[in-house]
């Protein structure tokens, strides 16, 4: 397998990626979609086992923080021009070309690498031709303010459409590759 890197994002219909005041209750689901699909616990730590390191944006990092880590001790790289401490395990910070930081240290050492926000390190990564593939998460809600996702990346991208998978709770999942 050929390493690549997967762009992952949750984001509510109208596009947001976060609220404006960083509250994220919203991607939590009360809805029911009886046609959907639901996976256990073990089947989520099954499949998370399996990415090899994840790539964020400082402010994504420092929210991460706040939240609660959940990268265990996983190969995190936050993109920043800050000098930042970390005491999690297996973080570190870069601050440079990020062509370089792909295709010179993370797809030599990794296959599997998630970039996993926020929106402006990921329109970076687009603009720059660094996704492989991009996996929306969309919660069923219209949050009408807040973060987008995909504004102004200022070029055109046809994709694949891979994936459809549709969940339990009204999350829709679309998994596609940038051709
Ligand atoms: N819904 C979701 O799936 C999801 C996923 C991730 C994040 N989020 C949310 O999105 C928000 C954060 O997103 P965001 O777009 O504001 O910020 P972000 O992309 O997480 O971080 C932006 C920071 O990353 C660094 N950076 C970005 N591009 C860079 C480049 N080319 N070179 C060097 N450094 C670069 C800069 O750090 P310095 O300023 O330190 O230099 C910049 O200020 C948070 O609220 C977070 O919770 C949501």
């Amino acid at each position: 397998m050929s390493a690549k890197v997967t762009l992952h994002m949750v984001s509510s219909l109208d596009g947001f990626i976060a609220r404006k005041d960083g509250s994220v209750a919203w991607m939590h689901s009360e809805d029911t979609y009886e046609r959907g699909v639901s996976l256990s616990e073990d089947e989520v730590a099954e499949f998370l086992k399996k990415i090899d390191c994840y790539v964020m944006g400082s402010r994504t990092y420092e929210h991460a923080i706040q939240l609660g880590w959940p990268y265990g001790n996983t190969p995190v790289v936050v993109v920043t021009s800050r000098n930042f401490n970390s005491d999690k395990p297996g973080v570190s910070f870069y601050s440079g070309d990020l062509s370089k930081l792909v295709n010179d240290q993370l797809k030599s050492r990794y296959n599997n690498i998630w970039l996993v926000g926020g929106a402006m390190l990921s329109k970076e990564f687009l603009r720059q031709d660094l996704v492989d593939d991009i996996i929306i998460s969309i919660m069923p809600v219209i949050l009408g303010d807040g973060t987008l996702f995909f504004d102004y990346i200022g070029k055109e991208q046809a994709l694949h459409l891979k994936e459809i998978t549709p969940y339990k709770d009204g999350m829709v999942e679309l998994w596609y590759e940038l051709k």
